[in-house]
C-alpha cells in the first residue's frame, strides 16, 4: 500500500498523477481513507415523511439504508445481514415495520435490532443476542439535508461544510416556507470513468463551449424562445444551450470559490432573464409572490438576487439551486461511477416550477440529454487516457500563482475558468488520504 510521502508525490500545486484516477488500489485507499471519513450527502428528509420510511443508498461501497425512527430521528444502517451477510434489504424506497433478510429469514426492526431468528435453538444459547444491523456512527442534518459519516470522529457536520453551507442556504430559502421535497424519484446513470471526473466537470466554465458544442449549434440557430407565458420546455433547451456557448468574457466573469475541505461553487453565473422561466413570467410572478408572503418583499429579493450556480460538496455531491438538482456520485470501481440525480418541488410554489425543474433535469441531466451524454463520453475518454503510461501527469494549472485567499475563509480562482476548484479538490483528496485517523 502506498506510503503518505509517495502519495504526497502524486499531487503537486499545478499537476496530479495519472495513478489518482487509475491505479486500483489508490481507489481502494479513496474508499477507505475519503468515503471512510467525511461526511456524505444521503438524501433529504422529505424521502422519510413517516415512521418505517426507508431508502437505501451507498456510501462508498457500503450499502446503507436510511430509516426514519419511531422516535421521529433518521438511522443509517449498514445494508447487511448478521448473519451469513446478505444485503437484507433490495428496494430503493418504501415502508416497513421490520427489514427480513431474503436468505434464512433473520428479522431487524427500524433500529437495526435483531429480533426473529429462525431455528434459533440451534445457535449456542445467548449466541445471537448482540447481533443486529451495524448502525452508521455518525449522521447530521443541515437544513433538511440528511448527511452521515462512517467515522466515529472528525470535525461536526458545520464546520465540515464550512461557507458552503451558504449554497444549501439558497437552494432552501428559496422555497417559500422553506419547504422543499424530493419528488419525481431518483434517476441513476453510470459511466466508465473515475469518481472524481464528475466533480472536476460541474464547475468547469472552459469546456461547455467545446464539449457540448453540438447543442450549442443548434440552440443558436433554433426559433426564439417562447415569450414569458408562452414558453415551451423546449425553450429551457434553448436558453441553456445558448448559455452554455456564450462568449468567453462570460466565463471569465463567473466567480469561483472554494473551500479548505475541497467544496466549490460558481457564481454570478446567470440572472433568471436569461435562462429561467425568468422574471415577467406569471409563474415566476405567482412564486415570486408566495415567497414574498412568507419572507417579506426586502428579504425575497435578497434570496432572488443570489446567482449561484452549481456548489460541490466534496467528496460526494454536486447541486444547483435555480433549477433545484442534487447529484451524488457513488464510486464503483477506479473506472466505474454511479450517479443518483434528485430533482425537489418546492411545496408552496406554482406547479409550472416544478415542471421547469423537470424540464431542465431532462435537458441536462438525463441519459438522452442534450447536455450529460456529451460529458459522459468525455468522462469516458479521459479515463481511456489516463489509463495510458505514456505520460504521467494530469495538468491543473489554469489560473494557478494567482488564486485569491478571501476574508471568509474561501480561495477564489483569479477567473471563473481559473482552475482552482480542481486544486482545492486534490488539496482536500491529499488531506484525507495522507492523514492518520
Ligand atoms: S444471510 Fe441473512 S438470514 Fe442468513
Ligand atoms: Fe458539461
Amino acid at each position: 500500500m502506498a506510503a503518505n510521502e509517495q502519495l504526497a508525490m502524486l499531487v503537486q500545486p499545478d499537476r496530479v498523477h495519472r495513478s489518482v484516477y487509475a491505479d486500483p488500489a489508490i481507489f481502494e485507499l479513496e474508499l477507505e481513507r475519503i468515503f471512510g471519513r467525511a461526511w456524505l450527502v444521503l438524501g433529504h428528509e422529505s424521502q422519510l415523511p413517516r415512521a418505517g420510511d426507508y431508502f437505501t443508498t451507498r456510501m462508498g461501497r457500503e450499502p446503507v439504508v436510511v430509516v426514519r425512527q419511531d422516535s421521529g430521528d433518521i438511522g443509517v444502517l449498514v445494508n447487511r445481514c448478521a448473519h451469513r451477510g446478505s444485503m437484507v434489504c433490495a428496494e430503493g424506497r418504501g415502508n416497513a415495520e421490520r427489514f427480513v433478510c431474503p436468505y434464512h429469514g433473520w428479522s431487524y426492526d427500524r433500529s437495526g435490532a435483531l429480533k426473529v431468528v429462525p431455528f434459533a435453538s440451534g445457535y449456542p444459547q445467548g449466541a445471537t443476542s448482540q447481533l443486529r444491523l451495524k448502525p452508521v456512527p455518525r449522521i447530521a442534518r443541515y437544513r433538511g439535508f440528511i448527511f452521515a459519516s462512517l467515522a466515529a470522529d472528525g470535525p461536526d457536520l458545520e464546520e465540515f461544510l464550512g461557507p458552503a453551507k451558504a449554497s444549501f442556504d439558497d437552494l432552501v430559502d428559496r422555497a417559500p416556507g422553506g419547504e422543499l421535497e424530493i419528488a419525481g424519484g431518483v434517476f441513476k446513470h453510470g459511466y466508465n470513468g473515475n469518481w472524481k471526473l464528475m466533480l472536476e466537470n460541474h464547475l468547469d466554465g472552459a469546456h461547455p463551449a467545446y464539449v457540448h458544442a453540438s447543442s450549442v449549434a443548434v440552440a443558436r440557430n433554433a426559433p426564439e424562445p417562447g415569450r414569458p407565458g408562452e414558453e415551451h420546455y423546449y425553450d429551457i433547451a434553448v436558453r441553456q444551450m445558448r448559455q452554455n456557448g456564450a462568449p468567453d468574457a462570460v466565463w471569465e466573469g463567473t466567480g469561483m470559490w472554494t473551500t479548505p475541505r475541497g467544496h466549490g461553487f460558481m457564481g454570478d453565473y446567470h440572472d433568471d432573464d436569461r435562462l429561467v422561466a425568468g422574471l415577467g413570467n406569471p409563474a415566476f410572478d405567482e412564486y415570486r409572490r408566495l415567497l414574498a408572503q412568507q419572507v417579506g418583499e426586502r428579504r425575497a429579493d435578497q434570496i432572488l438576487r443570489v446567482t449561484l450556480w452549481n456548489t460541490i460538496v466534496y467528496p460526494n455531491c454536486s447541486f444547483m439551486s435555480q433549477f433545484r438538482q442534487l447529484r451524488i456520485i457513488h464510486p464503483v470501481a477506479v473506472d466505474r461511477s454511479v450517479v443518483y440525480t434528485y430533482s425537489f418541488r418546492m411545496k408552496h410554489a406554482p406547479a409550472q416550477m416544478f415542471r421547469d425543474t423537470v424540464a431542465f433535469a431532462n435537458v441536462v441531466n438525463g441519459t438522452g440529454s442534450w447536455v450529460l451524454t456529451d460529458d459522459l463520453e468525455v468522462y469516458e475518454r479521459i479515463q481511456h487516457g489516463l489509463s495510458s503510461g505514456a505520460l504521467d501527469w494530469v495538468y491543473i494549472g489554469r489560473g494557478y500563482g494567482r488564486d485569491v485567499d478571501e476574508a471568509d475563509g474561501t480561495r477564489r480562482g483569479a477567473t471563473g475558468t481559473s482552475e482552482v476548484f480542481i486544486r482545492a479538490q486534490m488539496r482536500a483528496w491529499l488531506d484525507y488520504m495522507t492523514r492518520d485517523a
